[in-house]
């Protein structure tokens, strides 16, 4: 009897002092386990007289039940340290400041050009678009400059080795559009377009939003009306703004378009050339298989970048290609 309460005495200090679940588990299994202590106390039983036996028994019964509710208390005090632990490691400090998070935007280029899109698209002007390698036909020739006509000169034109060029504008659209169409037709192609050239209001590529309208009445005036309308609702103002003649082999008459501009030199205001226009030249029509006797029409071509120039205050055309995310993010 003395070593049975000896062994649980000590069986329940070990428990008590075990502080992980795999050295609990080894404490139990030494006691209560096949061949455990208390287990083996039971085996010495068999040799015992009946009044020792029971009492003895009984008592060995005891202890084991003592040791194994005590594993098992032990046992559910260490789980719950160990998921304690986790939940502290695993709490989220929610006052800790936030990771800045950077917002993109979209280019000025491509705000102006949207909202073109959009003021022409509520005037009833279908969007088409064409190729940015082109070639002589479509760029020069069926716009009606033939070879070694001194307009092409007003093009700074890259070209490539086998007579393919980059497009100068957004002209050979008209082309395009009319070959598969005909007349009438109410587009604007928007797009890229490339010339050697650099300086305050040139970049060697700019976008242009090209017009075209052919019908059986349509004359300068609607040209006119239609400019000064778009005009209007870009700005949302009305700006200073000149139709000054001017020269296309493709239309006939020609104007280009002028809108006041503060060049930001503290100067007087100056102008700057926003778009050329004119009515469609007869061969222009022709060499599109339109039947120039019935059909007339108005064609524009607008500098995309100019207009944002002048809507942004921005005084010098290169700063929307440099890439400089201090300017860029005035634009969000
Ligand atoms: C043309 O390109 C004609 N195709 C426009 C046209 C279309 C006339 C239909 C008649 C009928 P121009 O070369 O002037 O014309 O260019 C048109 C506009 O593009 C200019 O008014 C200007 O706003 C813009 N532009 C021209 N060159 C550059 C450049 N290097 N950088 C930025 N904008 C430019
Ligand atoms: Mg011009």
């Amino acid at each position: 009897m003395e070593s049975v309460k000896q062994i649980l005495e000590q069986a329940l200090a070990e428990i008590k002092a075990s502080n992980e679940l795999p050295a609990l588990d080894e404490l139990r299994v030494r006691y209560l386990g096949k061949k455990g202590e208390i287990t083996a106390l039971l085996k010495t039983l068999g040799g015992m007289e009946h009044e020792q036996r029971k009492a003895f028994g009984q008592a060995v019964n005891v202890a084991k039940a003592q040791v194994a509710e005590a594993v098992s208390a032990r046992k559910d005090a260490l789980e719950k340290l160990v998921l304690d632990a986790r939940l502290a490691s695993e709490t989220i400090d929610v006052t800790l400041p936030g990771r800045g998070q950077q917002r993109g935007g979209l280019h000025p280029v491509t705000h102006t050009l949207q909202r073109m899109c959009d003021i022409f698209s509520r005037l009833g002007y279908d969007i088409a678009t064409g190729p940015e390698v082109e070639d002589d036909y479509h760029n020069f020739e069926s716009l009606n400059f033939p070879p070694h006509h001194p307009a092409r000169a007003m093009h700074d034109t890259f070209y490539f080795g086998d007579g393919r060029l980059l497009r100068t504008h957004t002209s050979p659209v008209q082309i395009r559009e009319m070959m598969k169409k005909g007349a009438p037709i109410r587009i604007i192609a928007p797009g890229k377009v490339f010339r050697s050239d650099s300086d305050q209001t040139h970049t060697p590529m700019f976008h242009q939003v090209e017009g075209l309208l052919v019908g059986e009445t349509v004359t300068m005036a609607d040209l006119k009306g239609v400019l000064q309308t778009f005009v209007n609702s870009f700005f949302e103002a009305s700006l200073d703004m000149r139709f000054r003649p001017s020269y296309f082999p493709f239309t006939e008459p020609s104007a280009e378009v002028d809108i006041a501009w503060d060049k930001g030199d503290g100067q007087e205001p100056g102008w700057l050339e926003i778009l050329g226009c004119g009515m469609v030249h007869p061969n222009v029509l022709k060499a599109c298989g339109v039947d120039s006797e019935k059909y007339v029409g108005y064609a524009f071509g607008m500098g995309v970048e100019r207009l944002a120039m002048l809507r942004y205050g921005v005084t010098d055309l290169r700063q929307f290609f440099e890439n400089d995310v201090r300017f860029l993010r005035q634009f969000h």
